[in-house]
């Protein structure tokens, strides 16, 4: 099986959301990162097993919520990531060690292991 390299942990998305991603890989944020059908769904039914519905962390949740029925793929551009990001100076996300919004684990260290709790929140001020 290919390695695929998540920046998301499966637990962060609903189902929706990762169907969407998994059946539109070739355009995967501007990478062509399709696979072959088998590891395709390989992937996929992980995803699922382990998506947001499936966590009992809090921000699953309010992602889920967030996202409701709206075809979107990327945290950042839920209303509940905004809400929770409004008070970080936008010239923070273009420090060099940041580069993008959607580079989380600058920023939450262990996001991989879906740890999004506040002592995992790197001092933001180092990027100022
Ligand atoms: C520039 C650093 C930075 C980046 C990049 C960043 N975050 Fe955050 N995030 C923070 C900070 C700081 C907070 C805490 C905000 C507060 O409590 O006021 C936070 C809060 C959160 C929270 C709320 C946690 C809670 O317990 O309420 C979630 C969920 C979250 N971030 C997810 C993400 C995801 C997913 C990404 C990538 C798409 C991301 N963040 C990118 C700095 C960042």
């Amino acid at each position: 099986m290919q390695v695929v390299i998540l920046f998301i942990p499966p637990n962060l998305l609903p189902k929706k959301s990762w169907e969407l991603i998994m059946s539109d890989l070739e355009n995967h944020f501007g990478d062509d990162a399709s696979l072959d059908e088998e590891t395709n769904q390989d992937i996929l039914s992980f995803l699922i097993k382990n998506s947001a519905e499936t966590s009992t962390m809090e921000a699953s949740w309010n992602f889920i919520n967030s996202i409701g029925n709206k075809d979107i793929i990327a945290l950042s551009k839920t209303e509940y990531w905004e809400k929770r990001h409004k008070d970080i100076p936008k010239n923070v996300f273009k420090n060099e060690k940041i580069k993008s919004i959607a580079n989380c684990k600058a920023c939450h260290s262990d996001i991989e292991k879906g740890l999004i709790e506040d002592e995992n929140i790197k001092d933001i001020s180092d990027f100022m």
